[in-house]
């Protein structure tokens, strides 16, 4: 493989190639940024209302309301749901902090419970969590963390069984489906965001809700505007979290078709690289059974030294992360802050310890990825 030196540099391996996204899409880009600034309508109008159909079609729910982030989602799904004051909340400690802090800004408390192999929330313990802390529970927040799906089949009788509601956090999923339904489907409302890493990624800040009915539509799209039912009629005290104009055009126009095939991508990738890593210094994470992943990203395990092993990709141009390098429930924001912990989190901790991201995304050349590949195969 080659070697890079002074004398013969070689091209960085990115974890996000935003000027390739922008090589590709640029000119239906720019085409829609000029649509919306001719049209003199920037703010909550058809392109929002175009986008939000277009992005609930695509998925497979009855609708979408656009907001300005994943975070206030999360926090506006809470929020429809009354899930407030001293509502205890079940989540996974392995998750963007966003989750906790959508879970905190409620005002309710978040409890983890342990993750599976796969790094996604253990069902298992989610029910024991119920079981132990009967009725104290109004809800639960999983992630589909990686791309990989939570089941949602499970999800539902989780919570048909025990009487509480699901928020699925689909911010790392878009398109991912749990025995053929689409991540989402186990809630009357769950989350996505549109963070450029995303695999739908704007440019710039943005999210959504799925809604299951039109009443639930209808309630978090009046809270991401100030809680107005129509022009300056608040029913409610909502929130300015509206999603730009110009964000959901440039979204609808040219990132929204190449999803499909972005997708097909990032699992034509993670198809080679479950074939084809073998170094014995890192373990794959098994995808979970019965989901269709979207490999947001490709987490692997390291035996050993981890800084080792990302420094040795390091020296041969590869970029890689860890996703989570803290757990929420470790953070230093929830001092003094009420929370609560089912157990020792040792699965999620040792995801935080030895889990390293490697690059995985829409833009890698076959050449990329073999030198990913070559790169781990060669470290020992
Ligand atoms: C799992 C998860 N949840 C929530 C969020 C929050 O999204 P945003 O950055 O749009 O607020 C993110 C993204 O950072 C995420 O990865």
């Amino acid at each position: 493989m080659t070697e890079p030196t002074d004398t013969n540099p070689v091209e960085p391996v990115l974890l996000n190639d935003f000027r390739s996204q922008w090589a590709a899409h640029g000119a239906a880009l720019t085409e829609a940024f000029t649509r919306v600034g001719e049209s003199g309508w920037l703010v909550l109008g058809q392109e929002v209302a175009s986008f939000e159909r277009a992005l609930a079609a695509h998925v497979g729910l009855p609708f979408a309301v656009g907001v300005a982030n994943g975070l206030d989602a999360l926090e506006i799904a809470m929020r429809v749901h009354g899930v407030g004051e001293g509502a205890e909340v079940l989540t996974t400690p392995l998750t963007a902090f966003a989750t906790t802090l959508a879970i905190l800004r409620a005002g309710a408390k978040p409890c983890f419970v342990d993750v599976d192999r796969s790094g996604l929330i253990d069902l298992d313990a989610v029910e024991s969590a119920l079981r132990e802390r009967r009725g104290r529970v109004r809800a639960v927040m999983p992630v589909h963390l990686f791309g990989h799906a939570v089941d949602v089949v499970r999800l539902e009788a989780i919570s048909r069984e025990h009487g509480v509601i699901v928020i699925e956090d689909c911010a790392q999923a878009i398109g991912a489906r749990s025995h053929g339904r689409p991540v989402g489907d186990a809630s009357e409302l769950s989350c996505t965001s549109f963070y450029p890493t995303k695999n739908l990624g704007a440019l710039g800040d943005g999210g959504a809700l799925f809604a299951k009915s039109e009443p639930s539509r209808a309630h978090a799209a009046s809270l991401r505007d100030y809680g107005q039912s129509s022009r300056y009629v608040h029913d409610r005290l909502g929130m300015n979290s509206r999603l730009d104009e110009v964000q959901a055009a440039l979204l609808r126009s040219a990132l929204l078709p190449d999803l499909s095939a972005a997708t097909e991508r990032r699992r034509q990738i993670a198809a080679r690289y479950r074939s084809e890593l073998r170094s014995n210094a890192i373990e794959l994470v098994p995808e979970p059974a019965a989901s269709e992943s979207v490999w947001h990203l490709f987490p692997v395990l390291v035996r050993g030294n981890r800084e080792r092993f990302r420094d040795h990709l390091q020296r041969h141009q590869i970029q890689s992360a860890i996703h989570y390098p803290t757990l929420t429930s470790a953070q230093r924001a929830l001092d003094g802050v009420a929370h609560e912990r089912f157990g020792a989190l040792t699965v999620a901790q040792d995801f935080a310890d030895r889990e390293v991201s490697l690059p995985i995304h829409r833009y890698l050349s076959d050449g990329h990825v073999s030198r990913v590949i070559a790169a781990c195969n060669s470290f020992e």
